[in-house]
This record gives C-alpha cells, sequence and structure tokens, in this order.
C-alpha cells in the first residue's frame, strides 16, 4: 500500500491501494460514481470525462493519524486561548511609555509589540487550527453538482438543508469533544481582547480640558527657536508662535499639551487696542491669545496686520485681535481667549496666570 504526497504536501492514498473493507462505508459505495464516464450524443454534444479516482487522506483510514491530526487541532485552539490571556496580561502589566529595542525593528514600543504579537498569534492559531481540522478531519467526499436554474425549488431547499444537517454531522463535531470544547474554549476567550481595550476609553478628562500648562511665572519660548521671548523679540505687525517654558518635543505628552497651551502673540499699538481688558492683560502692546480655533479647534496661522485680524484655515473664521480677539467672521462662536503677561526681573515675557476659561471649540459655553 503506497502513500505520496499531495499537490498541497497532504499525505494521500489512492483508492486503488486500500482494500475495500478499510475504506469508510458510504466511501466505497461512492467509489464506482468516480469512474463514471458519458460519450457524447446528440443532446449532449460534450462528453463527461468522469472524476479521476478519488485519493483519501490518511486519517480517513488511520484513526491513530487521525488522533493525531485532532491533538494538533486541539493544540492550536489551545495556543490561541494561551495568546488571548497573554494578550490581556500585557495590556495589563506592561506600561504605555515602555521602549524595548527589538531586532531588527529596532526601539519600539514594548506594550503594542506585545499586544500585536499576542493578537496575531491568537488569530493565526484560531484560523490554523481550522483549517488543519477541515483539511484531515471533515469529510473529503468529493461531489460533482449538475448546474440548474437559479431560483431553487422547494426539494431544493429542503435537500440544501439536509446536506447541510449532514455536513454537521460529518464535521464530527460532536463525536471529537476536545476539538470541540478546545475551539469553543479559543472562540469564548479571543472576543476579551476587544472588551479589555474599551479600558483605554477611561479614565473620564475630568477637569484636565479646562486646564493648560501655563501658570504665573512660565516664560513664553518661541516655539522655532525654543528661545524665551523679551519684549524687544516681538515686533510691530509679525505673528509669532510660543509655547511654555518646560514643554518639550520629545515629552509623551507634547501633542496634547501643546494642542491646548499653543499661543499667538502680536504686537498691536497700545492705542489700538479698544478693549479695556485686553489692554490690561497685555505687555507694551503685545498681546497673547490661544491659537487654538474656537470654532472646531484648527489651528490659526493667517494675520494681517492692517486690520489685525488672524483668519482661521479652516472655515474662514476671523477674529480682531484689536478688540477682545471677538468673532467677525465665520462659524466660530466665541472669542480667542486670551492669556494675561507680563515680565519678569529678568526682563523675559511671562504668563501670569492660566487662561481663564477653556481654550478651542466653543461647545464649553453649552455645557
Ligand atoms: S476650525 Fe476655525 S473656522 Fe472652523
Amino acid at each position: 500500500m503506497g502513500r505520496r504526497p499531495d499537490r498541497k504536501g497532504q499525505e494521500v492514498m489512492s483508492s486503488q491501494d486500500i482494500p475495500e473493507e478499510n475504506l469508510p462505508a458510504e466511501r466505497a459505495a461512492d467509489e464506482h460514481a468516480h469512474g463514471a464516464v458519458s460519450v457524447a450524443d446528440e443532446k449532449h454534444p460534450f462528453a463527461d470525462p468522469g472524476l479521476p479516482p478519488h485519493e483519501h487522506r490518511i486519517q480517513d483510514i488511520d484513526e491513530r493519524a487521525a488522533k493525531r491530526s485532532e491533538r494538533t487541532v486541539a493544540l492550536l485552539f489551545t495556543l490561541s486561548m494561551l495568546a488571548t490571556v497573554g494578550f490581556i496580561a500585557s495590556f495589563v502589566a506592561i506600561p504605555a511609555d515602555r521602549i524595548v529595542y527589538i531586532f531588527p525593528l529596532g526601539h519600539i514600543s514594548g506594550l503594542n509589540f506585545a499586544l500585536g504579537m499576542t493578537l496575531g498569534l491568537a488569530l493565526f492559531c484560531i484560523g490554523a487550527g481550522a483549517v488543519h481540522w477541515a483539511r484531515t478531519l471533515m469529510s473529503d467526499e468529493e461531489i460533482a453538482d449538475e448546474r440548474h436554474a437559479i431560483a431553487a425549488e422547494p426539494e431544493v431547499k429542503a435537500q440544501v438543508l439536509a446536506d447541510f444537517k449532514q455536513g454537521a454531522k460529518e464535521s464530527a463535531l460532536g463525536r471529537r469533544k476536545l476539538i470541540r470544547n478546545t475551539m469553543f474554549g479559543a472562540l469564548t476567550l479571543f472576543p476579551l481582547s476587544g472588551i479589555v481595550l474599551l479600558r483605554d476609553l477611561g479614565p473620564l478628562p475630568e477637569d484636565k480640558l479646562r486646564h493648560t500648562r501655563w501658570s504665573r511665572g512660565k516664560l513664553l519660548v518661541n516655539v522655532n527657536t525654543d528661545e524665551p521671548l523679551r519684549p524687544s523679540d516681538v515686533a510691530v505687525g509679525s505673528l509669532t508662535f510660543a509655547k511654555p517654558e518646560g514643554l518639550e518635543e520629545h515629552d509623551h505628552d507634547f501633542q496634547t499639551e501643546i494642542a491646548k497651551a499653543a499661543l499667538l502673540i502680536v504686537r498691536l499699538q497700545p492705542e489700538n487696542i479698544k478693549d479695556k481688558r485686553e489692554l490690561e492683560w497685555s505687555h507694551e502692546g503685545i498681546v497673547a491669545y490661544s491659537k487654538i480655533c474656537t470654532h472646531v479647534g484648527c489651528p490659526i496661522s493667517l494675520y494681517e496686520q492692517q486690520t489685525h485680524h488672524v483668519l482661521c484655515p479652516c472655515h474662514q473664521s476671523t477674529f480682531d485681535l484689536a478688540d477682545g480677539a471677538r468673532v467677525i467672521f465665520g462659524p466660530a462662536g466665541h472669542a480667542l481667549p486670551q492669556l494675561r503677561i507680563g515680565v519678569n526681573d529678568e526682563g523675559y515675557l511671562q504668563a501670569l496666570g492660566d487662561f481663564d476659561e477653556p481654550v478651542g471649540p466653543a461647545f464649553w459655553e453649552r455645557g
């Protein structure tokens, strides 16, 4: 009795090599159908060459081989379960800012690496287990189906249902309890990966969105030169962008903090400032406003020197810096928040506190 690998590398045996009493009962009866041929005639102009001889898998005739396959599938499902547990453990145990060196990827986030590897392994093992199960243990019957009309007759539907039930029976879910239990275990545990990720939706921001990095005494640092600003650095007609002293680009929360604390600084002639409070909160005509548009939060970057208007490029909201940065055009519903500034003993521009209202989109006004 000879065995040889098929095109996919699986061990197969030709039906001619197997004594008929070793074949599964339904297969032995089916053997005769595979050799069926028909000759061309007037009604069927093309001859039916029939199916090639069926090649049985080793698992169909050797129960020990079938048991080996069963254990392999169970092992893969079990590995998937362990990987899912590893995913959850990684999510809980590895700090978000842990950086590790992985060759050849270089320095990467240890948490992302662990989550990706464990989630990938969990999915792969479920897929590989299902494929191996289908290839080695599920029904290997070859069926030739005649073409028929698209709309199915009631008898056909009944037949499909019967075939489905037969397929479920032949998948041996009831008989192969080890596979069934480990598969249900893997499929039940796997969704937990998604559930633990919901933890990233918290914690609630509480009042963090209402405060920025600005506080009394923080120097205004030019974002382009990274140098603290003096009043003499801000020329009339120029637009300068600033960030709080101590906020560095390599800080892990830089993007979060700069999105709230970014400032635009303009020097006006004090006599041109119409708003009394704006004048009090300025220094020698230098005014500092939040750079974050109060419509939906774009960074404002266009300044009209003659009119003292700043323009948001997203939806053209326009703010008058000479009049408390009130909105004079566009969808923004709220003036830009002003930061109160002064100079310290060494002559550098400094904040005299945080913004006295939340920066950014004006949903604050609705509650
Ligand atoms: S975000 Fe500025 S106008 Fe819309």
